[in-house]
Formats: C-alpha cells, sequence, structure tokens
C-alpha cells in the first residue's frame, strides 16, 4: 500500500461528460458558465466540451461556440475529446492546447460507442497524435470499460493493459481508466491498476469512475492507496455515455473533494463554492442529485 497523497489532481469532466449525455440541449451561455464557476471554484482541468461528430452526440454539438466563449484562466488546462483528425482541426481552430482522444477495452463497447474497432479508432487517432506531437498540444487517452462492458459483461484485465500500454507508447501523456458503467468494486479497482501500472508509469494514470452501484469513493479510495494521483469527477454527479445503456453519471466532484479534504488531501478546490455550482447546475438540469452527502450539507 502507498501513502495517502499530499494532493490530488482533480480533472472536471462535468461539462463534457455531465451535459453530452442529458436529455435536453443544454444552451451554450449554460455550459460556459458552468465552466467559469468551475474555474471559480479552483478546479485547474476542465475538460470543457467534446469535438465528436454532432450526429452522435448532438448535446455537445456546439463545442465551437462553447470553446470560444470561455474566458481563459491563466493556470486552468481547458482540455476537450476529439475522435478523430476532423474533430482535432476542429479544436484546434478554436486554439484548444489540450485534447483526449478515446478508445475502450472492450470491442463490443467501442463498436456502439465509435463504429470502429478497437485497432480502428485507434487507427483514426493516430494523426491526431502526430501532428498534436508537432503542436505541442498534449494529449490525454480514455480507455472505457476497464472494470466491465455493458454488451459484452467481464473484460480480461490482459485487454485493459494491452490497450493502456499501446496508448501510452503511442504519446498519450495521460491514461483515463474508465469505469464507463460503474460496476467496479474496490478489489477488482485496485487488481486493475496494479496491472496496468505494471506496464505504464503511475504518475501517467488517472481513475474515471461512474458511479452507478455507488461504489466510486471507495474504488477511488483503493486506487490512492494503490498510487494514482489524478482522478476524474464531474460536478452534482451528472452524466453518463450516451451509448452505454443503464450507465449513471460519474462520480460528483463534490463528494471526492468532501473524502479528500476529509483524509487531508490537498486538492486547491473550494468546497462551498463547488457544492453551489453543484446546486446551481442542478437548477439549470432541472433535476437536483440529492444523493450527494456534501449537496445535502453546504458548506
Ligand atoms: P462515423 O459515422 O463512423 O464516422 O462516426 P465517419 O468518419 O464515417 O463520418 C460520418 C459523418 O460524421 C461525416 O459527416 C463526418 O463529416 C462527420 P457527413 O458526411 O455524414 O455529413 N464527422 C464529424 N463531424 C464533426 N466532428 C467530427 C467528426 N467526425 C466525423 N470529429 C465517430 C465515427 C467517431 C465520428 C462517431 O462515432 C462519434 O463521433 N462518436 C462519439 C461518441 C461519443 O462522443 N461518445 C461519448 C464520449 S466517450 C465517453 O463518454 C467515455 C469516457 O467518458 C470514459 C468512460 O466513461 O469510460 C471518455
Ligand atoms: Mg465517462
Amino acid at each position: 500500500m502507498n501513502a495517502i497523497p499530499e494532493h490530488v489532481r482533480i480533472v472536471e469532466v462535468g461539462p463534457r461528460d455531465g451535459l453530452q449525455n442529458e436529455k435536453t440541449i443544454v444552451p451554450a451561455a449554460i455550459k460556459i458558465e458552468l465552466i467559469e464557476r468551475l474555474a471559480d471554484c479552483g478546479l485547474q482541468t476542465i475538460e470543457a466540451t467534446s469535438f465528436v461528430s454532432p450526429k452522435w452526440v448532438p448535446q455537445l454539438a456546439d463545442a465551437t461556440e462553447v470553446y470560444q466563449g470561455i474566458r481563459k484562466r491563466e493556470g486552468v488546462r481547458y482540455p476537450v475529446l476529439v475522435p478523430n483528425l476532423q474533430g482535432y482541426d476542429r479544436a484546434r481552430a478554436v486554439g484548444a492546447d489540450g485534447v483526449a482522444v478515446f478508445t475502450a477495452a472492450s470491442e463490443a463497447f467501442n463498436r456502439k460507442n465509435t463504429n470502429a474497432t478497437i485497432d480502428e479508432s485507434i487507427d483514426r487517432f493516430v494523426p491526431v497524435l502526430q501532428r498534436a506531437r508537432e503542436d505541442g498540444v498534449r494529449v490525454r487517452g480514455y480507455l472505457s470499460t476497464v472494470l466491465g462492458c455493458p454488451f459484452q459483461g467481464d473484460v480480461p484485465l490482459s485487454d485493459v493493459v494491452r490497450v493502456s500500454k499501446r496508448l501510452h507508447e503511442l504519446g498519450c501523456a495521460e491514461i483515463s481508466l474508465g469505469d464507463t458503467i460503474g460496476v467496479g468494486t474496490p478489489d477488482k479497482a485496485r487488481a486493475m491498476l496494479r496491472a496496468v501500472a505494471a506496464e505504464v508509469p503511475m504518475d501517467a494514470l488517472a481513475v474515471h469512475f461512474h458511479n452507478t452501484y455507488g461504489h466510486a469513493l471507495e474504488n477511488i479510495t483503493a486506487c490512492l492507496e494503490e498510487g494514482v494521483r489524478i482522478v476524474d469527477s464531474s460536478v452534482s454527479g451528472a452524466g453518463g455515455c450516451p451509448y452505454a445503456p443503464g450507465a449513471t453519471g460519474n462520480v460528483a466532484s463534490e463528494d471526492v473533494v468532501y473524502m479528500l479534504h476529509g483524509m487531508g488531501i490537498e486538492t486547491g478546490v473550494d468546497l462551498p463554492r463547488l457544492v453551489e455550482t453543484g446546486l446551481w447546475l442542478g437548477r439549470q438540469l432541472g433535476h437536483r442529485n440529492v444523493t450527494s452527502p456534501a449537496l445535502a450539507h453546504p458548506g
């Protein structure tokens, strides 16, 4: 077991993972306000939007308008999701200097999400990585379904390790290991991270837990003990992948920050302000995540 860290970097994915799965399309002005409010909370990495096909994800078809509308803060990164060179070009046209590519450890999910095999999806973003290198753009790689797939069921650890290693070798500075449908439990999360970390340096790994069965915080704790220092989360627990049936939102950022601060770990995030932002978002979306303890007891 590793020592509990002094600091954890939170990657706030709400504006992208959260809003991509909303039934109604959130106006660009609200998305921009959300991103600015999150920066006001002290979050230093805010995944802003996604330059995927607007036919596949109409919720984020306004990516250009949103990205251009954000007043960028010194010291805050605003990476965006891109599936291919077309997305990369759209992102670069508005000045994005950090992108995230994505694939999965299960063929069945990857096919539904990107209309491609794992290898084909990687072939699509190999030129993105090449261009990013030339342009000095930082690339994060997402690996979905690391603890289970909505179509295939169990996902062999060897597949998770193989694709993570490939993403790292291709030049992804950071690899986010996604429990897309939130089926993980602490022991499985720990074993998965340990296996990947045998091939990819731990400081290049992040964890991304959806909270379908309410185990995300325990899974994060297990992964912190295993040595991870980068945690993805989504304000108010919004989120889900439109191509992962049954998956609910990401673990709520408020809950993660509350837990980390309680463990004596710094995040740089102003918790009361984040709680207020989560409540504000709930009002904009017409719902409230009352399951979040931090939301129920702000302050
Ligand atoms: P395709 O239909 O196979 O692609 O989709 P295509 O290359 O044949 O193009 C079809 C049409 O899409 C063409 O337009 C292209 O121009 C257009 P048409 O000629 O028909 O008018 N197109 C684009 N337009 C704008 N921007 C682009 C783009 N690319 C193609 N970048 C594709 C393949 C990958 C594009 C599609 O499947 C797609 O966009 N999928 C994205 C699905 C998605 O966003 N899922 C959610 C994000 S992943 C996630 O949430 C998991 C994560 O959170 C981690 C976890 O939880 O596990 C990251
Ligand atoms: Mg996700």
